[in-house]
């Protein structure tokens, strides 16, 4: 079957922007970006810079103080911003799922990791327990989970943190989501485990034609696993592009600040980036370029002009007044 619909983005997400509810303070502009069924998109930014709370909202599930106030998030062409509660439940885990940095977020600890899947799948397909017992163990063991026959029946604290990540990945993947929402899935724990964790995704995203979007921190991360790549920074998107592009050709000077800061492989790990500066808080923002007081590339007009997202090259866009300065006048603006 083809046609329009098929041939659309599985998520098309336009100009979203979300809003401290009652100050007017966006915490983040203007977000948008397409995903394709079965590509993986990494959204990668410092602390703060509004990936998780894109992320939440995307499924509804960010704080109440936090309200999507423009923009749409279409989801196989139904916008799910506007979505009822019914039809929000039915996605929420069904149609796309989402896993935290910390398993115990998505798992209770008073009920067996194999009760939680059991109800995962109950929830959301007419399936009797035995059958959705079977499809919790096949599914614990499809996540690399060692006897998962007997796995099944043990208590969130009683596994290590890399099997419990596994168990949330398990949990989330029940139901054969289109798409995976992962907050920094691999950040809280250790290097080897991650490296696996991650490997696992891409394994299962092939297996199950599912897309993802991973939030992290790590470019390592991007390099492994994603298609495209979201930068983010202070509530925006600055730049867009193929992750091929991304290490290739970055063309925002924060792209190529974190690219820098990337720790060599024999270094002690230090997760953060370190760009001298911190992120403007979002009630606080600069009027020109956000990036302005930290850009090593700074010019006079950045302190007063903002710059829009603009079409640097086959699906790359950057927000940045170099681009602007030698492109303005050649179309392009986004
Ligand atoms: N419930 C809330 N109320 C007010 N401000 C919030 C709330 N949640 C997040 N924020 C603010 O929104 C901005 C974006 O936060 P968010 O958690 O999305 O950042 P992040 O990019 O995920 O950071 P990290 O890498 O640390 O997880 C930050 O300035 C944060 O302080
Ligand atoms: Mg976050």
């Amino acid at each position: 079957m083809s046609g329009p619909v098929e041939n659309a983005p599985l998520l098309s997400v336009r100009g979203l922007t979300l809003t401290l509810k009652g100050t007017g303070v966006n915490l983040v502009s203007n977000v948008s970006f397409d995903l394709q069924r079965g590509q993986v998109l990494g959204v990668v930014g410092e602390s703060g810079c509004g990936k998780s709370v894109t992320a939440l909202s995307m499924l509804r599930i960010a704080h109440p103080s936090i309200v999507p106030s423009a923009g749409e998030v279409l989801f196989q062409g139904e916008d799910i911003l506007k979505a009822n509660a019914h039809r929000m439940r039915q996605v929420r885990g069904g149609e796309i799922a989402m896993i935290f940095q910390e398993p115990m977020t998505s798992l209770n600890p008073v009920f067996t990791v194999g009760d939680q899947i059991v109800e995962a799948l109950r929830a959301h397909q007419s399936i009797g327990r035995k059958a959705a017992r079977t499809a919790a163990i096949e599914m614990l063991y499809h996540v690399g989970i060692p006897s998962p026959a007997q796995r099944i029946d043990v208590f969130p604290h009683q596994m290590s943190g890399g099997m419990r990540q596994r168990a949330m990945i398990a949990m989330a993947l029940a139901c054969k989501p289109k798409l995976l929402i992962a907050d920094e899935p691999t950040t809280a724990l250790d290097v080897t485990i991650q490296a696996q964790i991650i490997e696992l995704l891409r394994r299962l995203g092939r297996e199950f034609g599912m897309a993802m979007i991973i939030v992290t921190h790590d470019l390592g991360v991007v390099a492994d696993i994603a298609d495209d790549v979201l930068i983010m920074y202070a509530g925006r998107v600055i730049e867009r592009c193929s992750a091929a592009d991304l290490f290739r050709r970055p063309r925002h000077p924060y792209t190529e600040g974190l690219l820098r800061s990337v720790p060599p492989l024999d270094a002690d790990v230090e997760r953060l980036p370190t760009i001298p500066g911190t992120v403007p808080l979002p009630h606080a923002m600069p009027i020109g370029c956000r990036f302005a007081d930290r850009c090593p590339d700074v010019r006079a007009p950045c302190r007063t002009l903002d710059p829009p997202l603009i079409r640097v090259g086959s699906g790359h866009l950057t927000a940045c007044i170099r681009e602007i300065d030698y492109r303005a006048g050649c179309g392009g603006l986004k």
